[in-house]
């Protein structure tokens, strides 16, 4: 019925208009609303752009002290939420723990899940950005047997997290102020990026007129993989892998052999075909924390900037466009940071619930009445009409 393209990981689709984010993928170009990515992560702040996603405008002070206000009023969770985590076995991984949790929310905020109506909307637009750090803080807690900390209100969004990662209850913690800065911007520059594999997944869920606690579940899930967002914490792990800097050459040997699974995680882009303007912030907020931290000689991140010199000027890469992405510094980062590695991916996705709930507003309010349920179709290569083999028929 009607014609149809063919369009398998819809590379060539439009799925949606939309007025957050804009790419260019041959320049290495990031607008989020029109300002540079560059600018609004070394210039501002993660209120700056997130209420810039959100709201379409760069906050004025009293718009941006209202949008801190509103977002710290609900930092805390409902404390039988808190039962919740301590139901998953001890090793879970923590995204594993935030898929579940977050489609919980779905159950303790009702009042925040109507599609249809704008203050409801928004209210779970902003629940959602002021507690996901929260959760994310608490499934690591959980999962280490550690005592849950409370979020500390006085402090800004990244200094908070990280506090509710790091203190201790019989101890006194202060945070230090420059991997505060240093998170603020890794938030900053994970926020967005238009029809991203997750973002497309939470935008079909709402197209359905799910509340906006399971369509951010959904974009956690689709966010969980090594081609996405698991990508920080599989750059890792196999920078670990290659051990050191005489493994790189077998290492790109293996990378451009087609039947070896294996790719240079950190490398490639869909979208892409030059540097990722992400990954040369975080190559900058990367070195700028190993000397705050006076780390001289990190040999993960000599192997980094070999494997990226060598990559670059390999004709195999330089070919395909493949160049260096947003995750390929930021696991460093987080290394740094302290932050362990399997809270990599969760850490993107409490920075990308920003641009997820904007998405989804965004969204419902282009439509006059209700969304248009995505709906894909299909190329059916199975069998046509055949008739029915009763079982003592089957042999
Ligand atoms: N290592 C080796 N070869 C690669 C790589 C890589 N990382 N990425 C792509 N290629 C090759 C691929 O084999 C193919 O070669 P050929 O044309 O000879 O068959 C060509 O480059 C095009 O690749 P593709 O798979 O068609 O490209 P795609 O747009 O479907 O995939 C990607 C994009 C990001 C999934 C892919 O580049 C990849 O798997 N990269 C590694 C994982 C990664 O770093 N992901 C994070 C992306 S950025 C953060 C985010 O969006 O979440």
């Amino acid at each position: 019925t009607g014609i149809c393209t063919f369009d398998p990981g819809f590379t060539s689709t439009g799925s949606c208009d939309s007025t957050i984010t804009y790419i260019d993928g041959k320049k290495g170009v990031l607008l989020y609303r029109g300002y540079d990515i560059e600018d609004l992560a070394e210039q501002g702040d993660f209120l700056d752009s997130a209420y810039l996603l959100l709201m379409g405008e760069l906050p004025t002070s009293q718009q941006k002290a209202d949008f801190d206000r509103e977002l710290t009023l609900h930092t805390l969770v409902h404390e039988q939420l808190i039962q919740f985590f301590k139901g998953f076995k001890h090793d879970a991984h923590p995204m594993a723990i935030m898929v579940g949790i977050v489609g919980a929310l779905s159950a303790f905020e009702p009042y925040s899940a109507d599609l249809a109506d704008p203050e409801s909307r928004m209210r779970g637009c902003l629940r959602l950005i002021s507690r996901m750090p929260t959760l994310a803080a608490i499934a690591y807690r959980t999962s280490m047997g550690y005592p849950v900390i409370y979020p500390r209100n006085d402090l800004d969004y990244a200094s908070r997290f990280l506090h509710m990662m790091f203190a201790w209850p019989t101890q006194k913690y202060e945070v230090d102020a420059v991997l505060a800065r240093a998170l603020d911007k890794i938030l900053i520059l994970h926020m967005d990026h238009e029809q991203n594999a997750s973002t497309s997944t939470v935008r079909t869920a709402g197209s359905s007129q799910a509340n906006p606690f399971a369509c951010i579940a959904s974009g956690i899930a689709a966010l969980w993989g090594p081609a996405h967002g698991g990508a920080n914490e599989a750059v890792l792990r196999m920078l670990e892998e290659i051990g050191s800097k005489e493994n790189i050459p077998r290492a790109l040997e293996r990378a451009k052999n087609k039947q070896d699974p294996f790719r240079l995680m950190g490398f490639g882009h869909r979208v892409y075909k030059t540097f990722d303007p992400r990954a040369k912030v975080m190559r900058k907020v990367c070195h700028e924390i190993l000397e705050h931290l006076k780390i001289q000689n990190d040999p993960l991140l000599d192997i980094a900037m070999e494997l990226e010199q060598v990559a670059t000027h390999d004709q195999y890469f330089v070919q395909r466009g493949l160049y260096p992405n947003v995750d390929f510094y930021s696991g460093i980062v987080l290394r740094a940071l302290g932050i362990p590695v399997s809270m990599y991916t969760v850490l993107f996705a409490v920075a990308r619930t920003v641009g997820w709930v904007s998405q989804w507003k965004e969204m419902a309010e282009q439509q006059q009445q209700l969304p248009k349920i995505s709906r894909p179709r299909q190329m059916y290569t199975g069998h046509m009409q055949r008739d029915y083999v009763p079982l003592k028929e089957r042999g």
